[in-house]
């Protein structure tokens, strides 16, 4: 069998190789996410991003899975979620209709403890994210991404912990499963509450910020569809200065991609009052920060990018 990461460069023997790999991927790290990412999988520990909605923190997960070729595990976090969602199940449905084919054909008759052990069985297993990150398999270890693990609860950050302290998991009827490599785990945080300090204390930790003004002018030329790079440096001029108003929601970067998108698609080659106007609602997506960009003055904000 061929190795599926033969193909693809290695995820790196330093930051600057990692920060190329990630580039060659479409992602555009800085020096401190690039060295973070590399110390967080030479390591092998978790590494928590922390950041404001937007800034590309669920992206990394996934472009580490591009460039490196492992599977991309991925566990969205919501509240209320719980152990069983996580890690395994087992498909009661299927079970229970195994039980009654065989009471129907007569084969359980004085069978009862080899059809119990039928029933937990691996077949009647619903693996969920965490298992599956766990569970052997040859070739390259997959990426886990923890994602928006703000909104899950204490116990299950705690139960988090548990698992990510030695990359196992036991499950009573079967045995126990332990990860021959560890995964890579890539743990988000949107910071809508702190996460504990035991959790940290386990990973590494980086707080990405919105990129600044030259890269997000990368950024935008690079996924925005048909905007020149004039229009994606004013768009990331604009975005930097909405940032700095105090929104409620500021721009994060796929906003800005979007914006940029839109203009180009509205024939645009810069940025005038009228078209900004117009397109807000493709940056902003709550009226009071319109409302705020727009006493703060459009015309203003136009103004000051044509300085530059
Ligand atoms: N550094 C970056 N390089 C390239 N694209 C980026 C970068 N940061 C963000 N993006 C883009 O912005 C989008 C939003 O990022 P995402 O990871 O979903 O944000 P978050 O998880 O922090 O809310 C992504 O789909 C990606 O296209
Ligand atoms: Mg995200």
């Amino acid at each position: 069998m061929t190795d599926a990461s033969a193909s693809q460069p290695a995820l790196g023997g330093s930051p600057a190789e990692v920060a190329a790999v990630l580039e060659a991927n479409g992602y555009l790290a800085d020096d401190g996410l690039a060295t973070i990412i590399h110390l967080a999988i030479a390591l092998g520990r978790p590494l928590l991003l922390e950041g404001e909605a937007g800034v590309g923190k669920t992206e990394v997960a996934k472009v580490l899975s591009a460039a490196g070729g492992g599977e991309l595990i991925r566990l969205q976090c919501y509240e209320g979620i719980d152990a069983s969602q996580a890690l395994y199940e087992w498909d009661y449905t299927r079970q229970l209709l195994h039980l009654r084919t065989a009471e129907a054909s007569g084969d359980a008759a004085g069978r009862a403890d080899e059809l119990e052990h039928e029933l937990y069985s691996e077949r009647f297993l619903v693996k969920r994210p965490l298992l599956r990150a766990l569970d052997p398999v040859a070739g390259v270890p997959p990426v886990l991404l923890i994602d928006e693990v703000d909104r899950a609860d204490d116990e299950f950050e705690a139960f988090l912990l548990e698992v990510l302290s030695d990359y196992s998991v036991t499950i009573p009827e079967l045995g126990t499963y332990t990860a021959s490599k560890p995964p890579i785990v890539i743990i988000t945080s949107n910071r809508t509450r702190d996460v504990h300090d035991a959790l940290k204390r386990r990973c590494l930790y980086h707080w990405v910020e919105h990129p600044d003004f030259e890269r997000e002018t990368r950024i935008i030329e690079l996924k925005s569809t048909g905007a020149s790079a004039e229009l994606a440096r004013q768009v990331a001029a604009a975005a930097t200065s909405m940032r700095e108003l105090g929104l409620y929601k500021p721009p994060g970067v796929a906003e800005t991609i979007d914006w940029a998108t839109a203009l180009a698609t509205l024939g645009a080659v810069e940025i005038d009052e009228q078209i900004v106007t117009a397109t807000i609602g493709t940056v902003l997506k709550y009226r009071e920060d319109q409302a705020r960009v727009a006493s703060h003055g459009i015309d203003q904000l136009v103004a000051s990018l044509k300085r530059d």
